[in-house]
């Protein structure tokens, strides 16, 4: 995580790198900071806390800088932990995980040299200076062959104060020509503009910035060809267009985004590669993480429903180490909305190593899994600023299921049509609103419990997810039929038990348990499209759905439990866009 970002060029560095650090911003708020040449010397200004804390920077002069937006990995969120880290006559900015970084750090305590901070960064700036004899490239590349681990590097020396010397490992890099600048940034957003030129750095690459060029080498110091990113410029300013927050404005458009989605992938260049992978698959393995990894599970369901072709989702982070089994024609659908999950990449990079070919669901057209996919198919769910995602799970689901349905009909069998399922969203977001007057029996609840079975299993764990994320209340998402194996030793008088009831087949057995836990004193909030349901004796409230079909019926149901996070957040006076401890996309392992 962590967003990084450099300019050497004709305007002041510092309104560059602040506005570039806003852009980054999603990637960690913990703390941030700018490095700005004035002459020969650097200037350092790091604060604890959001970007807007550097306002007072914006004046520095100098035309060459860094900058630095933190998630914490090693030591605490705090001014002296905030990149950039200086040491003699560097100072970098660093995004990823040094693995050796306590080894290399006795190294340095052995010289007799001494350490400002708790971080693994601090440490890179130390063993750039002790590769230091007189050529600034070398010594970077001297020191990157010495790191384990992860890492994005934007580098500056006052020997050398025109220039911003860049290398990546495993974290995203790009830089940029154009606009009278050279830019670096973790992401392309924050460079992008009219006119400028955007080159991607691959693994083991470095690139120096400096007068009008940038030149691109190897870890030899060989020069080596720029890879291109080719992007459509839009301007792209997130505005929360009236509502408090960006999640409740990513929430209105669910129903918009899940119109686009349905028949999304038939759009995508790839189509015709991408329709003899999935024909031919025997079988498919999802890998994602977190809200994705939730879209995967409804997926895969789906999939073994509607088209009989086996198919699991798994946790990217278990499926890289568990060396998993790619047999032969195996399709891999790798879900991530930011496309820079590193637990996704490297899933996605196993699975396509053993032979599978590789299709990327992502929201971002220029990121790293899309450089590395077979096919991209594209969730079109525009930006999504807060960190809680919202849009991109309905966007994810409606893809996945268009898919679904796809292959089912291919294979000859039925599969229900998705048209109806925008406006049930539209509906479902309206009696949502319903859920404002449940806050009171959450704010304080010791824990909370989202049960459901079959696809209202897969709701209820993002429903869960979306109320830890944004409340900070403990919460667990269950199979209503495994309550009764030990969970429902928590339950006491009032602790609120969500259920999710869509699936009629499984109706009655969801309501057996949610029956023991009201028997114990829970109190049951009901979210079904079931009449009978909505208005049984146990639901102390409940919202009930427009109907959908129940193979998609994730796509509507979500939204309540969306929205019941989101109330509860503002009721407990949280900020739901940034939520304490989290970033948007998660580049680290
Ligand atoms: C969702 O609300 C979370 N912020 C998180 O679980 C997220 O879905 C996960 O980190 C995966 O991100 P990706 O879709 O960008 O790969």
């Amino acid at each position: 995580m962590c967003g990084i970002v450099g300019y050497a060029g004709k305007d002041r560095a510092a309104p560059v790198l602040l506005d570039g650090l806003q852009k980054l911003e999603y990637r960690g708020y913990d703390s941030a900071g700018v490095a700005v040449f004035e002459g020969n010397s650097l200037r350092i200004v790091k604060k604890k806390g959001r970007v807007k804390e550097l306002e007072g920077a914006r004046s520095l002069c100098g035309r060459v800088g860094i900058g630095h937006t933190r998630w914490a990995t090693h030591g605490a969120p705090s001014e002296k932990n905030a990149h950039p880290h200086a040491y003699k006559q560097f100072a970098l900015v660093h995004n990823g995980i040094i693995e050796n970084a306590d080894a290399l750090r006795e190294e340095c305590l052995a010289r007799g040299e001494t350490f400002l901070s708790e971080t693994d960064s601090e440490v890179v700036v130390h063993l750039i200076a002790a590769c230091y004899a007189g050529d600034f490239g070398a010594a970077v590349r001297a020191a990157a062959k010495r790191l384990k681990g992860s890492y994005a590097l934007a580098v500056l020396c006052s020997d050398f104060p025109d220039t911003v010397l860049c290398a990546r490992q495993s974290s995203p890099l790009v830089v940029g020509k154009g606009r009278g600048g050279l830019f670096v940034a973790s992401d392309l957003p924050a460079i992008a503009g009219e006119g400028v030129e955007v080159f991607a750095l691959a693994d083991g690459e470095f690139a120096t910035l400096r007068g009008e060029e940038i030149s691109f080498f190897d870890g030899e110091g060989k020069p080596v060809p720029p890879h291109a990113v080719a992007y459509r410029f839009r301007e792209d300013v997130p505005e929360k267009r009236g509502y408090a927050h960006f999640m409740k404005k990513e929430m209105s458009e669910i129903p918009a985004v899940m119109a686009k989605n349905a028949a999304a992938f038939l759009e995508s260049p790839a189509f015709s590669s991408f329709r003899r992978a999935l024909l031919g698959a025997e079988r498919i393995q999802i890998v994602a993480c977190g809200t994705a990894y939730h879209a995967g599970l409804c997926a895969a369901h789906a999939f073994e429903k509607l088209c009989r072709v086996p198919c699991e989702a798994n946790i990217a982070s278990e499926y890289r180490y568990r060396d998993p089994i790619v047999p032969p024609n195996t399709l891999c659908l790798a879900v991530s909305q930011s496309g820079e999950t590193a637990d996704t990449l490297a899933a996605a990079q196993i699975a396509k190593e053993r032979g599978a070919y590789l299709a990327a669901v992502t929201n971002v057209a220029y990121s790293s899994l899309t450089r590395l996919a077979d096919a991209v198919l594209q969730t079109e769910a525009g930006r999504e600023v807060a960190v809680a995602a919202t849009k991109s799970f309905n966007a994810q689901l409606m893809l996945l299921y268009g898919v679904a349905a796809y292959l089912a009909r291919e294979k000859g069998r039925k599969a229900p049509p998705l048209g109806a399922m925008a406006k049930a969203a539209r509906l479902a977001l309206s009696a949502a609103e319903e859920v404002r007057g449940w806050t009171a029996h959450f704010l304080a609840a010791k824990s909370v419990f989202f049960v459901g079975r079959g696809a209202d299993y897969f709701t209820a764990l993002e429903g869960s997810l979306k109320l830890k994320e944004i409340t900070y209340l403990p919460s667990e998402g269950y199979p209503a039929g495994e309550l009764k194996h030990g969970a429902l030793a928590l339950i006491e008088e009032n602790t609120p038990v969500v259920a999710v009831v869509t699936q009629k087949g499984l109706a009655e057995k969801t309501m057996n348990a949610v029956h023991e836990a009201y028997a114990r004193g829970a109190k049951i909030f009901a979210v079904t499209d079931l009449p009978e349901v909505a208005a049984c004796k146990e639901a102390f409230a409940s919202v009930l759905l427009p109907p959908c079909p129940e193979e998609y019926s994730p796509a509507v149901a979500v939204i309540v439990l969306q929205a019941l996070a989101y109330y509860v957040s503002v009721a407990r006076g949280n900020d739901p866009d940034k939520p304490r401890n989290l970033a948007k996309s998660v580049t680290v392992e």
